[in-house]
């Protein structure tokens, strides 16, 4: 393992300890693995497959199968696009679909340059202003897809100065 994770091993290791004999420990190990190292990484699921002395495809299943847990780093920008009832009827879906494609990727998923993360939410309790995503902590609203390439560009354009 690499030796800046070690410090976050030992951490998981603690957790895996105190947690270990507890039927159900799965799930809240794998919250706090995702607490420790931000996201799930193999090595992180190898280990804790390990440590449960359970097949590694079963911690990889639960992984995938709940939205809360992160397979991939997060990127510098998170990018929430509010789907709540507000916003999905002022046409959040269609600034989501924007975003997929100015970014390449789909909710959910990170670009391969690490800068942006994007993510459907529920309400972002700025419902006068759908619809409405926010990047970090910066909340645009009233949005059209065709705002969404610029938006995009000024944080791209932030990490080239
Ligand atoms: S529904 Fe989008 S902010 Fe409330």
């Amino acid at each position: 393992m690499p030796k800046d994770n070690k410090e976050k091993f030992d951490q998981l290791q603690e957790v895996i300890d105190k947690l270990k004999q507890e039927q159900g420990s799965l799930m809240p190990i794998m919250q706090h693995a995702q607490e420790i190292f931000g996201y799930l990484p193999e090595d992180v699921q190898r280990y804790i497959a390990k440590e449960l002395d359970i097949p590694l495809s079963d911690v990889y299943g639960v992984a995938t199968f709940y939205a809360q847990f992160k397979l991939n780093p997060a990127g510098k920008y998170n990018i929430s696009v509010c789907l709540g009832t507000a916003c999905y009827v002022k046409g959040a879906q269609l600034v989501l679909n924007k975003l997929e494609e100015v970014l390449g990727v789909k909710a959910g998923e990170t670009t391969a340059d690490g800068l942006f993360t994007l993510n459907a939410t529920r309400c972002l309790g700025a419902c006068g202003l759908a619809p409405v995503m926010m990047v970090n902590d910066d909340v645009y609203g009233r949005l059209t897809p065709d705002q969404v390439p610029a938006i995009i560009e000024k944080y791209r354009l932030a990490e080239t100065i």
